[in-house]
């Protein structure tokens, strides 16, 4: 499934993305409140390979996208899905710190929100974030999702589908 935005292109990650995502990934601004680290480019690539086949709702799997800028097909990011047995959905994203701060990262959730929401039905989108990972709650909080209570040190946000199915669709009216 490949899915374009306005500037940015998200489709599967591929055996040629190993370099650029291990610099994302293994870079200490993406990694430091972050769950996984490559420790090297043949991780990476590992990381890759485990992905293929996996289709979007597998059950307790994480759906792994690509984030690339739309013209070029520069890999500048990754997005996941993880669909849990009780049918929530937890989100996670992480982008290259040359492309943060210009809106690419509010540009992919809001596609994949209309995607699980609109497209497979779901009901509860969930985010875990390190309390001090100022960045991530502040799109967390711009998409609208609200803040829960804290699970094993992590902070979690939440979003109804209700409440995004209920939202006007012009960007900037979220
Ligand atoms: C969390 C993360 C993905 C957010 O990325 P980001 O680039 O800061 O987020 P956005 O692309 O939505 O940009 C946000 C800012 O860019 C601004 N911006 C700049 N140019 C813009 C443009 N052309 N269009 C829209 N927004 C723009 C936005 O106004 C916003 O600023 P604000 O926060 O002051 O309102 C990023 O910080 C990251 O990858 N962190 C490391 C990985 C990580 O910890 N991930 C865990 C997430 S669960």
């Amino acid at each position: 499934m490949e899915v374009v935005t306005a500037r940015l292109r998200l489709d599967a990650l591929r055996d040629g993305d190993a370099d650029a995502l291990f610099a994302c990934r293994s870079d200490p601004a993406v990694s430091r409140y972050q769950g996984w680290k490559p420790a090297s480019v043949a991780d990476a690539a590992k990381f890759i390979d485990a992905l293929q086949g996996v289709a979007p709702d597998t059950p307790d799997a994480w759906w792994q996208r690509a984030i690339r800028l739309r013209d070029s097909g520069e890999l500048i990011g990754d997005l996941g899905l993880h669909f849990a047995d009780d049918g929530t959905i937890e989100l996670g994203i992480s982008l290259a710190p040359a492309h943060q701060r210009r809106g690419y990262a509010r540009e992919v959730v809001e596609v994949m929100l209309d995607f699980v929401f609109g497209g497979l039905r779901k009901k509860r989108v969930i985010a875990r974030v390190d309390p001090r990972n100022f960045m991530c709650m502040r799109l967390l909080e711009g998409l609208g999702m609200h803040r829960r209570d804290a699970q094993a040190g992590n902070v979690v946000f939440e979003l109804p589908a209700s409440e995004w199915l209920a939202a006007p669709d012009e960007p900037g009216d979220r």
